[in-house]
C-alpha cells in the first residue's frame, strides 16, 4: 500500500477566543482540543506525523512532548503565520514534492472527528484515484465554513465565507477542512497561491480550484452529520463541542445500560467508563481515567477529575474527587467529602459530611462519617474516626509532613488530634478531646486533655451574689418623697 503521512496545521492564533492560551491547547472535556485531534489521527498507522506551529510554538511544542505517544512528531514552524495554504508550504523542506505519498491534512482545532471519518475519507482517496479529495456537509448553519461551489454536479472550488457573494453564501455545502493529497502533484501547485482575497492570506481551500483548472480529479466525500466538522474559532465553538462529545459519551452509556438522570446537565469525557445498571443523577462532571462499576450511585452534584476507580454499589453524593483515588466495593462517600491526591479506600467504608482524604489509605470497613482531616496516613480496617477527628500531618516551621499510623479496630474518639508521627496501635482508643503527641499501645485507652473539675454551688452562689449586689443598688438610688 502507499504511504500516508498526516499533517496537521496548528499554527493560527486563534484571534476570537481572545485567549493568552493558543487555541490549539484549549481543554475540551480534560483534554486539549489539539490532543483530541492527536489521538484520532493514532490508529491510521500513519507513517509520519507532522504538525506546523506558529503562534507561541514553544508553548505548543512543550506541550505536545509531554503526551507520551507512541509515535514521535515532527515540528515545522510557520512564522509568521499568512494563512493555512502558505502553513503547507513550510513542509516542503521536510517532505519534498517528489515524496511518494499520499498525504492527510487536517486542522488542529477540530477535535470532534472520529477515526472512521479519516479512514473513509483516506479510502475514498485510493478509490478515485484522485489528485485530491475533500469532505463536504451540509449544514444548517453553514457561516464561517468555507462554501463548495459545484458545476453542472462536478466540484468545481471552494470559496471562503468572506470572499463569498450573497447568493454563494446561501450554499449549505461546507467545507469540512480535512483533505487527502497525492503529495507529488498536489505541492507541485502550492507556489501557485496567491494573497488575492479578502484576507490577504494563502488559502489551502484555493489548491482545489486550482487542481479541478489544470485539469487534475478532486473528489467530495459527503458527511452525514455536521456535528464532527465543528472547527473551534470561538468561545461558543468550544461550548458546543463540549456539548456535543459529552452527549455522545452520554449515548454510549445509555446504550451500556446506565441510567443518566438529565443527560444534558452533565459534563462526560469519552475517555469515562460506567458500569451497567449504575445511575449518574444531574450535575455531575466526570472527565479524565474515571472508571465507575456496576450497581453506582454517582451524585447529584459530583466532580471526578483525574485518575478515578469507584468499585461495584457504591454511592458518591454531591462529593468531588480529584488526581488519584480509588475506592473499594459498597462503601458510601458524601455529601460533600473531598478524596484527592492517592486516596484509596476500602470496601463497606463510610466517608461523609465533610471529610477529606490525601495521600491515605483507608481500610475496610472503617468509618469518617463527619467532619474529618486524614491526610498523610496509614489507617487499618474497621475503625472509627470520630466526628471531628484530624490528622495534624503538618509541620509548618520545618515545612515537613508526617506520616500516622492508626492500626485496625482503633476507635478515635470525636474533636481528637493526632499530631504526626504518632501510631495508634491494634484495638486501642483515644478519648474524645485528646491531642495526641505520643504512640498508643495495641488495647489501651489514651486521654489527653485535661480533667473535668467540679466547683460546687458556684452557679447558686455566683447568682445569689449576683442579685444582692443589684438589691442594694435600688435601694441607694431610692429618691426621699
Ligand atoms: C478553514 C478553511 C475553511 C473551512 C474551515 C473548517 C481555509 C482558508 N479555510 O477556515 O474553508 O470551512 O477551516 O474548519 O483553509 N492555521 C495555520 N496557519 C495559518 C492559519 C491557520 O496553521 O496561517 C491553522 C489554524 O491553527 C487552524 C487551521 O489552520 O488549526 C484552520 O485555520 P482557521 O483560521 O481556523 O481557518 P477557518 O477560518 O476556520
Ligand atoms: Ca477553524
Amino acid at each position: 500500500m502507499r504511504s500516508r503521512i498526516g499533517i496537521i496545521l496548528a499554527a493560527g492564533k486563534g484571534t476570537r477566543l481572545k485567549s493568552d492560551l493558543p487555541k490549539v491547547l484549549h481543554p475540551v472535556l480534560g483534554k486539549s482540543i489539539l490532543q483530541r485531534v492527536v489521538e484520532s489521527l493514532l490508529p491510521l498507522d500513519l507513517e509520519r506525523l507532522i504538525l506546523v506551529v506558529g503562534h507561541q510554538a514553544d508553548r505548543v511544542q512543550a506541550e505536545v512532548t509531554q503526551w507520551q505517544l507512541p509515535c514521535p512528531i515532527e515540528f515545522v514552524i510557520q512564522e509568521p503565520q499568512l494563512g493555512t495554504g502558505h502553513a503547507l508550504m513550510q513542509v516542503l523542506p521536510i517532505l519534498p514534492a517528489d515524496t511518494q505519498t499520499d498525504v492527510l491534512i487536517t486542522c488542529g482545532d477540530m477535535p470532534l472527528i472520529q477515526t472512521e471519518r479519516y479512514q473513509s475519507l483516506l479510502e475514498t482517496h485510493l478509490k478515485t484515484h484522485a489528485t485530491a479529495s475533500l469532505t463536504t456537509v451540509s449544514m444548517k448553519n453553514p457561516y464561517g465554513y468555507g462554501r463548495i461551489i459545484q458545476e453542472d454536479g462536478k466540484f468545481l472550488k471552494i470559496v471562503e465565507e468572506k470572499d463569498a457573494s450573497p447568493e454563494e453564501k446561501q450554499i449549505p455545502w461546507g467545507n469540512a477542512g480535512i483533505y487527502a493529497v497525492d503529495w507529488p502533484v498536489f505541492s507541485k501547485y502550492l507556489s501557485k497561491l496567491d494573497q488575492n482575497n479578502a484576507q490577504g492570506e494563502f488559502y489551502l481551500t484555493d489548491m482545489m480550484g486550482h487542481l479541478v483548472k489544470e485539469g487534475h480529479a478532486v473528489s467530495t466525500v459527503v458527511w452525514p452529520s455536521e456535528d464532527e466538522i465543528l472547527g473551534i474559532n470561538s468561545r461558543h465553538q468550544l461550548a458546543e463541542a463540549t456539548t456535543i462529545l459529552s452527549r455522545r459519551t452520554a449515548d454510549r452509556l445509555m446504550t451500556d445500560g446506565v441510567t443518566l438522570i438529565n443527560p444534558d446537565s452533565m459534563a462526560l469525557a469519552p475517555e469515562i467508563k460506567v458500569g451497567a445498571d449504575t445511575v449518574i443523577y444531574p450535575g455531575c462532571y466526570l472527565e479524565g481515567q474515571v472508571e465507575i462499576g456496576s450497581h453506582c450511585e454517582i451524585g447529584p452534584q459530583t466532580v471526578m477529575r483525574g485518575h478515578i476507580q469507584i468499585g461495584q454499589t457504591c454511592k458518591v453524593v454531591s462529593s468531588f474527587l480529584e488526581r488519584f483515588v480509588q475506592v473499594g466495593d459498597r462503601t458510601y462517600i458524601g455529601p460533600f467529602a473531598h478524596l484527592r491526591d492517592n486516596a484509596i479506600v476500602g470496601e463497606q467504608v463510610r466517608i461523609g459530611n465533610f471529610v477529606e482524604v490525601k495521600e491515605t489509605r483507608f481500610g475496610s470497613r472503617s468509618n469518617a462519617a463527619h467532619l474529618c482531616y486524614l491526610g498523610d496516613a496509614q489507617i487499618g480496617d474497621d475503625v472509627n474516626m470520630g466526628a471531628g477527628s484530624i490528622i495534624a500531618n503538618y509541620d509548618p516551621i520545618r515545612d515537613l509532613k508526617h506520616v500516622t499510623e492508626i492500626q485496625d479496630g482503633v476507635k478515635i474518639g470525636c474533636n481528637s488530634v493526632l499530631i504526626s508521627p504518632v501510631v495508634i496501635k491494634k484495638k486501642s482508643s483515644v478519648a474524645a478531646g485528646s491531642v495526641i503527641t505520643e504512640d498508643v499501645e495495641s488495647g489501651d485507652l489514651a486521654i489527653a486533655r485535661g480533667r473535668q473539675v467540679a466547683i460546687p454551688q458556684w452557679v447558686n452562689k455566683t447568682l445569689s451574689a449576683m442579685e444582692q449586689a443589684k438589691s442594694s443598688e435600688d435601694s441607694s438610688c431610692t429618691l426621699p418623697t
